[in-house]
């Protein structure tokens, strides 16, 4: 198997960089982060989008009493919607059986830009261990970890759960797993921070401004490696939810 990093999307060049192969979008801080916190409080669904205009077109068309309008732009809560991305917010009461219609800054558009891979998972810290299980028990063999980053630029938290993805896949893999370099330094810079990561997340440029804006518990919250039966969300046609729950799991 052959298993690459790429620190920011724009390293996705075109959807041929894609296309047959299994990507996992990663934005720690918080878009697939609040993904698995939604997923996980009985959320039928995600559909992300990429602009507020989009979202509310997606929930007229849906009906609007079984949809919830949620994103940030600047990590805060966009005008007129239900909810921001702080995974706090997506409680079973509050999401539960509903369709999340979500558009943020970095990780919906990086989760648009991976769309046409073969297979398109979400991951983070939380559910690092869950995402390599479903990608060996899958027998994926080309396999892309796609960092949102923030405003286009190379985030610590996004690297720190790819290289705790990379870690856990070369742990489960019954063959050999190729890295390439990105990958390598990926495990490296996890390797390092694993003892602490909510220190890490703080330390990270986006950790650093969501705690100013008051979102330190959502570093509380992201920072937890491989909460137990973390799900793995998976981006189906247009819309998230649960990847397929393999045998061996
Ligand atoms: C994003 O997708 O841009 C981020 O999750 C921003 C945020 O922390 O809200």
């Amino acid at each position: 198997m052959k298993i690459e990093v790429r620190f920011t999307p724009a390293m996705i060049e075109s959807n041929s960089d894609v296309r047959e192969r299994t990507a996992v979008v990663i934005d720690t801080l918080r878009a697939t982060s609040t993904i698995v916190a939604a997923l996980m409080a009985g959320a039928r669904e995600v559909i992300p989008v990429a602009t507020a205009a989009d979202a509310a077109a997606v929930a007229h068309r849906l009906g609007t009493e079984r949809t919830l309008l949620c994103g940030e732009r600047a990590s805060l809560r966009i005008e007129g919607f239900d909810l921001g991305n702080s995974p706090a917010e997506y409680t079973s009461e509050v999401v539960g059986g509903k369709t999340l219609v979500l558009t943020t800054t970095n990780g919906t558009q990086a989760l648009l830009k991976a769309q046409h891979a073969r297979r398109v998972l979400c991951g983070a810290l939380l559910n690092a261990r869950a995402v390599a299980e479903e990608i060996v028990a899958g027998g994926e063999d080309d396999v892309v970890l796609i960092c949102a980053g923030t405003y286009g630029r190379f985030s610590f938290e996004d690297t720190l759960a790819a290289g705790a993805i990379v870690e856990a896949v070369a742990e489960f893999a019954t063959s050999s797993v190729a890295l390439d370099d990105g990958a390598r330094a990926s495990v490296v810079l996890f390797d390092r921070e694993r003892h602490d990561l909510r220190s890490a997340l703080a330390r990270g440029d986006h950790g650093a401004a969501l705690a100013e804006l008051g979102f330190a518990h959502d570093l509380d919250f992201c920072a937890r490696l491989d909460i137990e039966s973390a799900p793995v969300p998976a981006l189906i046609g247009s819309t998230i939810r649960l990847a397929e729950v393999r045998e061996s799991r």
